[in-house]
């Protein structure tokens, strides 16, 4: 039975826009959040001209009110009229309560929609990061970023676009309405905008610094927790609960002051405003009443004014919270953009590759690598491997031997000398095609929280029979162990399953690599944690597999590297020795005091085994 390599897709739910996320990049950040905004800004126009409807409807049943007080009240055919004036009043109660549902429906439309395109998009970003990017940025941190900077940016495109909107239209309208019975009364009520705005832009700067440092923080706090959680085993082993609780609380203990200033600043923000809209709705209703008691306006159009300077003021109080949501939107705007700002990483998976396939010839020449400025990994470098010739790396831990790995991969970009495939320049070479070529066992291998098979199954991208599967797993040695579990091949792995032994796993890292079917197989250190039976049955598997291929294979063991065409030896970043097993044996140097140093504990576990 064929199975697909590959999970099923869910690109049809996956609203795709043509739309690159690079272009919202700008350097005035309401600007920035208006790109972001592209493709769902007639939702928001939408929201906007909604709440235009149910404000208006409101407005409208004010001054219905005030005909109704002056014109309708007392009068001999009241009775006739009422019930027209009630169903008016309900038609305008549902136009306003439509318009509101309408308004809201959109919003979260909006919002929702910018959401879901800037998370999936910062998801591929991320994971089209190079490793440098990784090497410098807490995982934590970048968690914090796509989760909670998107949310406020959420957040802003649904109550700042309603709220916003039905702020100003509120205002105009209820203006408009007021002017309409007294004009220099409408012009009073409107005085209170100046203060408010006046007073809100002062808690902006200061709210807006405020949030930053605490969203700060709370990365922090993030990354923290995040690395407890993975090396929950080594805070357990030293026993460093205590100690690590002691630092998590001093970092929690920041947040904590750093969300309180914040909170002070909004106790501050609201007293303050709401004092200030208090007095001028007692100065402008007093006002009104004096007008009302001269005869200058009647008493419907007071009853009316009342209504609407309660809508002039009160949607004012919610400026300072439209304030502080912007700000934060700003200051997760800047954070999200951070991500997208930094290069993404060429695959080239469109381009076609210098060859159609690789052979596997492999030429080190002169090649330095240094991951920090100043700080060499690699000195000079030169080696040279032929189609499937296997070469194995040796060498102290910290020599080197993975970074050879990794320039080969362009996991890091080498900067010095020249790194050639096939007689052709590494950098000649798509990076996708480069890495489905190069088959690699990584020295810590990662296995995903799913199915076994569906780790097998990793990155094959043909189609591939159950009986492949297992033939890979029987060549790492790994298909008894897995038959022995009760789901067999469809068990969980990881925090939803079973948990693998370090051996286990690299044995299902070295299936999934074998059935890449690679021309160049690298194991790094791969056969490092399994026990020397389990190795040689690897090695034996290995070697079967090998022929054909150029293989890379990093070890401690003799035995592992003994029979490999060329033997490469490291120290400090340099090639100090190279040759075969018995040229090395027979030379002065590392080889030869491993070789012995090995050779004579074997030899004593056999004394001891045999007396
Ligand atoms: N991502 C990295 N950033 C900075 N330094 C690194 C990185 N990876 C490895 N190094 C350093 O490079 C040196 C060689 O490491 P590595 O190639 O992993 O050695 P080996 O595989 O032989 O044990 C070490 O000193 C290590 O600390
Ligand atoms: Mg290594």
């Amino acid at each position: 039975m064929a199975v697909s390599a590959s999970a099923p897709h869910l690109t049809h739910l996956i609203k795709r826009p043509d739309y690159d996320l690079q272009d919202a990049i700008q350097s005035n950040r309401l600007r920035g959040l208006w790109r972001l905004m592209t493709g769902y800004r007639r939702h928001y126009f939408g929201a906007i001209a909604a709440q235009a409807v149910a404000v208006g409807a409101k407005t409208t049943a004010l001054l219905l009110l005030s005909r109704f007080v002056d014109d309708i009240l007392f009068r001999d055919d009241m009775l006739t009229i009422v019930p027209f004036v009630a169903l008016g009043f309900l038609l305008l109660a549902l136009t306003e309560g439509g318009g509101s549902f309408t308004s809201n429906r959109l919003a979260a439309q909006t919002s929702e929609g910018v959401t879901l395109r800037l998370r999936n998009y910062l998801y591929d970003h991320l994971q089209r990061q190079n490793f440098t990017y990784h090497d410098t940025h807490p995982t934590g941190d970048q968690v914090q970023r796509v989760t909670s900077d998107v949310r406020a940016i959420g957040a802003f495109f649904t109550e700042q676009g309603v709220w916003m909107g039905r702020i100003v239209l509120l205002f105009v309208v209820n203006v408009a309405a007021i002017a309409t019975i007294h004009a220099p009364l409408a012009l009073v009520s409107s005085l209170v905008v100046p203060l408010v705005v006046m007073v809100s832009l002062f808690f902006f700067r200061r709210v807006n610094k405020r949030y930053e440092e605490m969203q700060t923080q709370e990365a922090i706090v993030s990354t923290r927790l995040q690395e407890n959680l993975t090396g929950v085993r080594v805070v357990k082993a030293f026993a460093r609960q205590n100690h690590e609780m002691e630092r998590f609380d001093q970092e929690n203990y920041k947040h904590f002051l750093k969300g309180r200033r914040l909170l002070i600043m909004h106790s501050l923000f609201w007293p303050t405003t709401d004092l200030l809209t208090g007095f001028h709705q007692i100065l402008v209703l007093y006002l009104g009443a004096r007008l009302a008691l001269n005869g200058e306006i009647t008493a419907g159009q007071f009853i009316a004014f009342a209504g609407m300077v309660v809508y002039v003021i009160h949607p004012m109080r919610n400026l300072g919270r439209l304030i502080v949501q912007a700000s934060a939107a700003m200051v997760s705007y800047d954070r999200v953009m951070e991500i997208i700002r930094s290069p993404r990483e060429p695959l080239g998976e469109a381009e076609t590759p210098p060859v159609p396939a690789i052979r596997g010839s492999v030429e080190f020449d002169h090649v330095s690598y240094e991951y920090e400025h100043g700080l060499p990994v690699l000195t000079d470098v030169s080696f040279e491997v032929k189609p499937g010739e296997v070469i194995a790396l040796m060498g102290a831990t910290g020599s080197g031997k993975t970074t050879v790995i990794n320039l080969l991969m362009r996991f890091y970009e080498h900067s010095k000398g020249r790194i050639l495939i096939d007689g052709v320049d590494l950098q000649d070479y798509p990076r996708d095609f480069l890495r489905r070529s190069i088959g690699v066992v990584e020295q810590e291998p990662f296995l995903f929280s799913r199915t076994i098979k569906e780790n097998i199954l990793y990155g094959v991208d043909r189609p591939v029979t159950d009986d492949e599967v297992y033939e890979a797993a029987r060549a790492a040695a790994i298909h008894h162990v897995i038959e022995s579990f009760p789901n067999g091949y469809s068990t969980m792995v990881g925090e939803r399953g079973v948990t693998l032994s370090g051996g286990q796993k690299q044995r299902v890292a070295i299936a999934r690599t074998l059935l890449k079917n690679p021309r160049i197989l690298v194991l790094d250190d791969a056969t490092s944690s399994v026990d020397s039976e389990t190795e040689a049955a690897i090695r034996d598997a290995i070697r079967q597999l090998l022929p054909g291929r150029t293989g890379f294979i990093v070890a401690h063991r003799v035995q592992t590297v003994m029979s490999a065409d060329k033997i490469i030896v490291f120290e400090k970043g340099r090639i100090v020795q190279t040759g075969t097993h018995d040229e090395l044996i027979a030379q002065d140097g590392f080889y030869q005091r491993i070789f012995d140093m090995q050779s004579r504990i074997e030899e004593e576990l056999e004394r001891e085994l045999n007396a």
